[in-house]
């Protein structure tokens, strides 16, 4: 008598035959790596809490996209670190802006890799928050709106690939995508972070950045972490405005909504596989509490399996050594 079971054990027995039942993939091509540039000639500086990941000059900058295309990963994602700040976050939209000067010196020395850029003011605010913020301390969602559009276009005529907006404002993804279409942009495509929690994952992120908000939170404009209902809603959204490619950030406590939101729109699923995310596995790794290489595939084949056509992972290019 044998019982059924043991069928997949027998096919587990052989690798070949392992590889012949395997449902999901994991591969470079469905990586993005993502990258903190900032002004200044030739260097990098370390983020503490990333082991491993680095503030880019845009020298650095385009090295590390030319390693990443080599390792076979298609697309970078782009964050800029401006020399200064302002209450309106005018960096973000100016066509010298850091993003901007990084976008040409990739697309120029590899113009096969996507540009992705990533299209927030977080980071060129002096406040921290995402748009305008009013006299009663919250952000002004419909101000904030033209001065996305503004930094789509300026990012568009820089030569991004893909422009990916996650400030998480509402309408924002209609407005910038009628913007780009006036300004003869309509072939540009964007990945809408349409389900962006309010996380305390991002936290290594926003040292990286210096976007933690200096007074308040982002829980008016960001989800919260118990809403999936809610997420399918902005998802469903965001490709009626016109998104590409739909996005749930953070990852991994989140694999059911990823799914959820696959399964109700459709379209192409990215996956963020965040800061704290990156950080957590990095110190485990360090302390000897887990084998890093094992329990990165995990995580990232887990993102895929959720229902992630796109995952984007500071891992990105140490997966993508490990699976050559
Ligand atoms: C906001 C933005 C954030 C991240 C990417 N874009 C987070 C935030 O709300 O501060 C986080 C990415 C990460 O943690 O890796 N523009």
């Amino acid at each position: 008598m044998t019982f059924p079971q043991t069928r997949l054990r027998r096919l587990r027995k052989s690798g070949v035959l392992r590889d012949l039942v395997r449902e999901t993939e994991l591969s470079a091509s469905d990586l993005v790596y993502p990258m903190f540039v900032e002004h200044g000639p030739d260097h990098r500086t370390p983020i503490a809490s990333m082991p491993g990941i680095d503030r880019l000059s845009i020298s650095n900058a385009v090295q590390e996209a030319g390693e990443a295309q080599a390792l076979g990963i298609n697309a970078v994602l782009l964050f800029g670190i401006p020399a200064d700040k302002d209450e309106q976050g005018s960096g973000a939209w100016d066509d010298e802006g850091i993003v901007q000067l990084a976008t040409r010196a990739i697309k120029e020395a590899y113009p096969e890799i996507a540009v992705i850029c990533d299209l927030c003011l977080c980071e060129y605010t002096s406040h921290g928050h995402c748009g305008i913020v009013n006299s009663d301390g919250y952000v002004d969602n419909d101000a904030t709106l033209e001065l996305l559009a503004r930094t789509a276009t300026s990012q568009a005529r820089a030569g991004a690939d893909v422009i990916a907006p996650s400030d998480m404002m509402d309408g924002r993804i209609g407005v910038i995508r009628s913007e780009l279409d006036r300004e003869g942009f309509s072939d540009l495509a964007l990945i809408a972070y349409s389900a962006k929690f309010a996380s305390a994952f991002y936290g290594p992120f926003r040292d990286a950045a210096g976007s933690t908000p200096a007074f308040g939170d982002r829980r008016a404009y960001q989800m919260d972490p118990a809403n999936a209902a809610e997420a399918v809603r902005e998802a469903l959204l965001d490709v009626e405005e016109g998104a590409d490619v739909v996005m749930v950030k953070p990852a991994l406590p989140y694999l059911d909504v990823i799914r959820r939101v696959k399964d109700a729109t459709g379209v192409p699923v990215a996956a963020y596989n965040v800061s704290g995310e990156y950080a957590m596995i990095k110190a485990a790794a360090a302390a000897g509490y887990l084998d890093e290489r094992t329990a990165v595939l995990e995580a990232l084949t887990g993102i895929r399996r959720a229902g992630a056509d796109i995952v984007i992972s500071y891992h990105s290019k140490d997966v993508a050594k490990w699976l050559q």
